[in-house]
């Protein structure tokens, strides 16, 4: 077993642990019981997941003198709907759940969105524990409390703020994820380290590919989970600060939506979008040309899109793209919310936006 990296996120009574590493399963065992008091722990998790990981997880609590008792849904987005809730709510109730009782999300973001957002209303509320198994929601989904579905609205239309009780975050249930699913996932600590963490930017420049890898991986989670931590404690309902997590989401956003169904991942999106941002920061004079080129030549190094160009729907129309970007959540006043950044590390949230300096700028990089 590796160190085993204890991240705290305050959040007075609601405050809980993260732990990162390879081990942090084990490390985690005698903590296990306080949250089951009748001995036995609900798993929710998807078929990918059980089929990899439900053994593992169930020998543990075992070992803590536990009972596991798996929920199994399908694997996608499509469980994480009105549908997907009202079946995993029902299967709680007819598992009899109790107050003082926790559940444990097994699984990547949508098993986390999906099951924290059953925990906050069955019962009026009951806690879980997550247990994130790809490397976004180790970094990102599984930190924060916010929980969720889709509806015909929108992603993540519908939700609450539901904090977990503990977070585990065990190095060892990546060995399983295909290396795409790893860079994605890997895009959202570039994005932590370039809002506000410049020397973790560093880090991970210096170490190039290496840094999704090991004990430098483990390093930068540990880091990107302690920087949304103290995001979220300063700002947990994104009233403000929290709002600088969306670096390059804006853009991200825009290309999900006008790319075929799952033809891009989220955080190739992403990566994509925060090249953007900085390119797009530089134009206005915001920061150093340099800086931007820095972005994209790490992000290049990682094996992630470093642009739209380099996304594999590389099919994208400018009016298109920034009609979509009206539609974000951030937004104001109908005037589009961008967060860019004056430097690496120096995100802010910028409502001066003008619409039609961002088409001529999406033009010019679209050609
Ligand atoms: N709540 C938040 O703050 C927040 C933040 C970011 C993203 N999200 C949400 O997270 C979701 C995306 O999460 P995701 O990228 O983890 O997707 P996901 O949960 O769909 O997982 C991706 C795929 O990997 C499989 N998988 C999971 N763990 C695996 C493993 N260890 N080995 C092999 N396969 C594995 C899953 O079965 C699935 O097929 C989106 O719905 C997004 O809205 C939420």
């Amino acid at each position: 077993m590796s160190e085993i990296l204890r991240v705290p996120v305050g959040l007075g009574a609601r405050s809980y642990d993260v732990l990162v590493g390879a081990g942090a399963l084990a490390a985690a065992q005698s903590r296990l019981p306080d949250f089951f008091p009748r001995g036995r722990a609900i798993i929710v998790t998807d078929r990918n997941v059980a089929a990899l990981h439900l053994k593992t997880v169930s020998d543990r609590l075992e070992a803590a003198g536990l009972r596991a008792d798996p929920v199994v849904v399908e694997p996608g987005e499509t469980s994480k709907s009105w549908d997907g809730l009202e079946h995993l709510v029902d299967c709680l109730l007819d598992r009899n759940i109790e107050r003082s009782e926790s559940v444990i999300a097994l699984g990547g973001g949508v098993i986390g969105d999906l099951t924290g957002f059953a925990a906050s209303i069955t019962k009026r509320g009951v806690d879980f524990i997550q247990i994130p198994t790809t490397l976004l929601a180790q970094v990102d989904s599984s930190v924060g409390g916010k929980t969720g579905i889709n509806t015909g609205h929108g992603k993540n239309f519908v939700g609450t703020f539901h904090q977990p009780r503990l977070v585990i975050a065990d190095m060892d249930l990546l060995a399983s994820l295909p290396l795409r699913e790893q860079r994605a996932g890997y895009a959202e600590i570039v994005k932590a380290a370039l809002v506000g963490d410049a020397g973790l930017f560093g880090r991970l420049e210096a170490a190039g590919a290496s840094a999704l890898e090991g004990d430098v991986l483990s390093a930068a989670v540990a880091a990107a989970v302690a920087f949304k931590a103290k995001i979220v404690a300063e700002d947990e309902r994104e009233a403000g600060a929290r709002a600088l997590l969306n670096l390059g989401h804006t853009f991200a956003h825009a290309f999900e939506a006008e790319a075929p169904k799952d033809a891009i991942r989220h955080g190739e999106a992403v990566a994509a979008g925060l090249a953007l941002a900085f390119a797009y920061s530089a134009r206005r004079g915001l920061c150093p040309a340099e800086d931007a080129d820095r972005v994209a030549g790490h992000l290049r190094a990682a094996g992630l899109p470093d642009g739209p160009g380099a996304l594999a729907h590389g099919d994208w129309v400018a009016e298109r793209l920034i009609d979509r970007m009206r539609d974000d959540k951030k937004n104001r006043d109908g005037r589009i919310t961008l967060i860019l950044a004056r430097g690496i590390g120096r995100a802010y949230i910028d409502r001066d936006t003008d619409e039609t300096d961002l088409t001529r700028f999406l033009e010019t990089l679209l050609k």
